[in-house]
């Protein structure tokens, strides 16, 4: 993080509109792409540029959950109660940003491809010359929706069009506004307030800003970026699902130049802020999630769904495996067909097998658990044995019951253990029982009725059935 900018540099972030064309009750910067709210990923990408004190969120449309959706400490927030437009949106920080000296970037909350390294070149090409703005422009086949870039008789920038306003004559120019820009603060607070809301939207643009201080006589620069996807503004679903798209591919490039293998990328998905160690291999259709950390050499397999988890070296995910906050040690493994639903904590070489499910759980090192079976509330001592069919009664219709096993224990197969319940270490418990009292350490539990003989029965009634 470079948090001293010279001169400093304030980054603003554009985020109260509705957004209409999403067509949605929910504010557009508040959609997610890539694993994250899009003004989430906007903030990330300034919080790496300048200090997060010097960042700027404008809210308006559901201003409370788009401050809870961004979790970066530090940054401040403006509010803009009515949405008047891009230029108005900036100017309501007016009494607190107009102190701050030095050069100012606006940028879009819905433009969550934009990269750091962009942002840097935008400041370091306004800071090197005399230009009052630098603003990011890019040439495109199809500008639709865009701001158009003009420019005068010498080629300089001299004003920006909206779609909505232009000619065709300025409709068929390919040169669009990327709505990133960067300002001389003293020079934009001094012609701020010469916007007007004088357009068929009865806004104030802030695109405007380059007519104004063009004809204040400053130079204006663009700068051109070779891909124009990278300040891609989302307005539709159409175009959320695009930049999602984008934005995995992003992450699974950046993981296999790391060292994690991802076969058939296309189908594999992996929120932004994952982590996953080298060696690692990630099968088809798995899903990494959250704030997932996975460490080296593991294998994450087919249509496993693994979110906010720890994931040791070498552990293995088996296939359709779903594992959400938990932490699995090393070499533990999982599945086919495991849930592990919330606050796991599987130990060093524990396995939990198919069609197993934990529910806050803790299984010892080398403990197994290999099929069939719901562990919950339980704290499941090392190397105990858990047979198949076993369930912890852990909730009697009211209150939630823990299960204690100790060390070494083994529990047989179809065993009913009802909670609150011990089972000492190195005990065992035999298979079928429905368990009510604590078995001491060493002992034998077995809770099922006696098995009964009578011998000859079935002949002498297939006997009687024949007369
Ligand atoms: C804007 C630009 C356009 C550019 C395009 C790039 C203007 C007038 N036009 O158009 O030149 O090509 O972005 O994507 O700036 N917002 C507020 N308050 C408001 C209005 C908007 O905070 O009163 C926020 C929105 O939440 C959004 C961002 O500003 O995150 C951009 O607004 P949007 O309506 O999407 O602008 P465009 O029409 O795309
Ligand atoms: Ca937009």
């Amino acid at each position: 993080m470079n948090t001293d900018m010279n001169p400093p540099l304030t980054i603003v972030i554009l985020a109260a509109g509705l957004g209409t064309r999403m067509k949605s009750r929910q504010a557009k910067v508040l959609h997610r792409a890539g694993g994250k709210a899009l003004v989430e990923h906007v903030v990330d990408t300034a919080a790496k540029l300048t200090n997060p004190e010097r960042i700027f969120v404008v809210v308006g449309h559901q201003a409370g959950e788009v401050r809870a959706a961004v979790t970066t400490p530090g940054v401040r927030f403006i509010e803009q109660p009515e949405q008047r437009g891009t230029g108005h949106a900036v100017t309501c920080g007016r009494a607190v940003l107009e102190g701050l000296s030095g050069y100012l970037t606006v940028l879009y909350g819905d433009g969550p491809l934009l990269r750091t390294e962009t942002l840097r070149r935008l400041y370091e090409q306004e800071t090197s010359d005399a230009a009052a703005a630098v603003l990011l422009t890019a040439m495109m086949d199809d500008p639709t929706g865009y701001g158009r870039v003009m420019r005068d008789a010498h080629g300089r920038v001299a004003r920006i069009v909206e779609q909505k306003a232009a000619t065709p004559e300025e409709l068929a120019i390919r040169e669009a506004n990327m709505g990133i820009y960067c300002f001389r603060a003293d020079l934009f607070w001094k012609h701020a307030g010469e916007m007007r809301p004088d357009n068929p939207a009865r806004e104030y643009y802030l695109t405007d800003m380059a007519e104004i201080l063009h004809r204040a006589g400053y130079p204006i620069e663009a700068m051109q970026i070779e891909d124009p996807r990278e300040a891609l503004g989302i307005n539709t679903r159409v175009e959320l699902a695009d930049v999602d798209r984008l934005l995995r591919e992003r992450k699974l490039r950046d993981l296999m130049l790391a060292g994690v293998t991802i076969e058939k990328p296309e189908t594999v998905t992996v929120d932004s802020d994952v982590e996953i160690g080298i060696d690692t291999v990630v099968e088809a259709f798995a899903q990494i999630r959250g704030r997932t950390v996975i460490g080296e050499n593991c294998r994450i397999g087919a249509g496993a769904i693994i979110e906010d988890s720890e994931l040791g070296d070498d552990v293995v995910v088996w296939p359709y495996t779903i594992i959400g906050t938990s932490r699995l040690e090393r070499g533990a493994t999982a599945g086919p067909f495991a849930r592990l639903r919330t606050d796991n904590h599987v130990a060093e070489g524990a396995q939990i097998g198919n069609f197993v499910e934990l529910k806050k759980t803790r299984m010892g090192a080398g403990a197994k658990a290999n099929h069939l079976a719901y562990l919950g509330d339980s704290q499941i001592g090392a190397k105990v044995n858990i047979g198949a069919g076993t369930i912890t009664c852990n909730y009697d219709g009211f209150h939630k019951h823990p299960t204690a096993i100790g060390d070494g224990a083994f529990v047989g197969s179809n065993s009913t253990l009802v909670a609150p319940i011990e089972i000492g270490a190195g005990a065992y418990v035999g298979a079928g029982s429905v368990i009510t009292q604590p078995v001491p350490p060493d002992s034998l539990g077995l809770g099922r009725a006696h098995q009964v003989i009578k011998e000859d029965w079935a002949k002498k009634r297939r006997t009687i059935g024949k007369q």
